[in-house]
């Protein structure tokens, strides 16, 4: 395998944001590990991208199952040896919306929700960098990229969907503290906001396409040394926190 044979891991990729951050990646000649928590719609997805003639190959992670999290970082370290991109996008929104009214408030938020948006958004992408940036290391490259949102930001922060809030505040301090461990060795990590996108999520009404939303991410992922850490980016640009 030549040394720029990059290999990528995106999670939560059988649609929105991360399909499409799998198809730019392949397309830029990346050889991608397109994962879903669901087999059937994962497989789907890979083939789609496969029929494209893009070099996607498929692996099941689920990002709240910890035994699925090793079993893929497994996978990748008895396949390839070696990780170069990890992309940390598979997200829930689970706060109920504004047409439920007094619902999305954090007074009336149940911690269940709360639980359960932050071991997908941000628990989940904390193991993942846990297992893959030492795989990172030792080849002195990496890149990885945590999907956050302007609603994390805690300089713009309001009431309301306080479990999505708090699960990508907490997924930018974990872009930090890994950015700050793994400074000096090869390895950006940083946070994106997508914008307001298309997509299950996003809902019809989004501003963004997935084109538009999944490019800052590929810009980080494949950003040439010296690429910044520790930074949270929109539009390619820095944004506060
Ligand atoms: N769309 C926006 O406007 C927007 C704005 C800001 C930030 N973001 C962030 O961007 C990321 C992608 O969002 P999106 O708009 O593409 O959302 P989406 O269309 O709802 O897709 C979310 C993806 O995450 C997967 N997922 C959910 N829980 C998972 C788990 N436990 N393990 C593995 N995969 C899981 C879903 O799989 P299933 O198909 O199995 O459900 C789906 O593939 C998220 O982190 C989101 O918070 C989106």
């Amino acid at each position: 395998m030549p040394a720029t044979q990059r290999i990528a891991l995106v999670t939560g990729a059988n649609r929105g944001i991360g399909f499409e951050v799998c198809r730019q990646l392949a397309h830029q000649g990346l050889d991608v590990i397109l994962t879903s928590r669901d087999p059937a719609k994962g497989e789907a997805a890979a083939k789609k991208l496969r029929d494209q003639g893009l070099k996607v190959r498929y692996c099941q992670l689920d990002t709240t199952d910890e035994a699925s999290v090793e079993r893929a970082h497994r996978f990748v370290s008895e396949q390839f040896g070696r990780l170069d991109v990890l992309v940390n996008n598979a997200g829930v929104f689970l706060d109920p919306s504004r047409e439920e009214g007094p619902a999305t408030s954090a007074v009336n938020a149940k911690l269940e929700t709360v639980r359960e948006t932050l071991e997908t958004n941000t628990l989940g992408p904390f193991r993942l960098c846990q297992l893959f940036a030492p795989l990172m290391a030792k080849n002195g490259y990496g890149r990885i990229v945590n999907l956050s949102s302007g609603m994390g930001q805690l300089s713009e922060m309001n009431g309301g969907f306080p479990a999505y809030r708090l699960s990508k505040t907490a997924i930018n301090a974990v872009t930090r503290i890994f950015a700050d461990e793994f400074r000096g060795k090869g390895i950006a990590v940083n946070s994106v906001c997508p914008g307001w996108v298309k997509t299950e999520m996003g809902g019809p009404g989004a501003e963004l396409s997935v084109e538009e939303g999944a490019d800052t991410i590929v810009w980080l992922a494949t950003h040439a040394d010296p690429a910044p850490s520790g930074g949270f980016f929109r539009e390619r640009h820095p944004i506060s926190w």
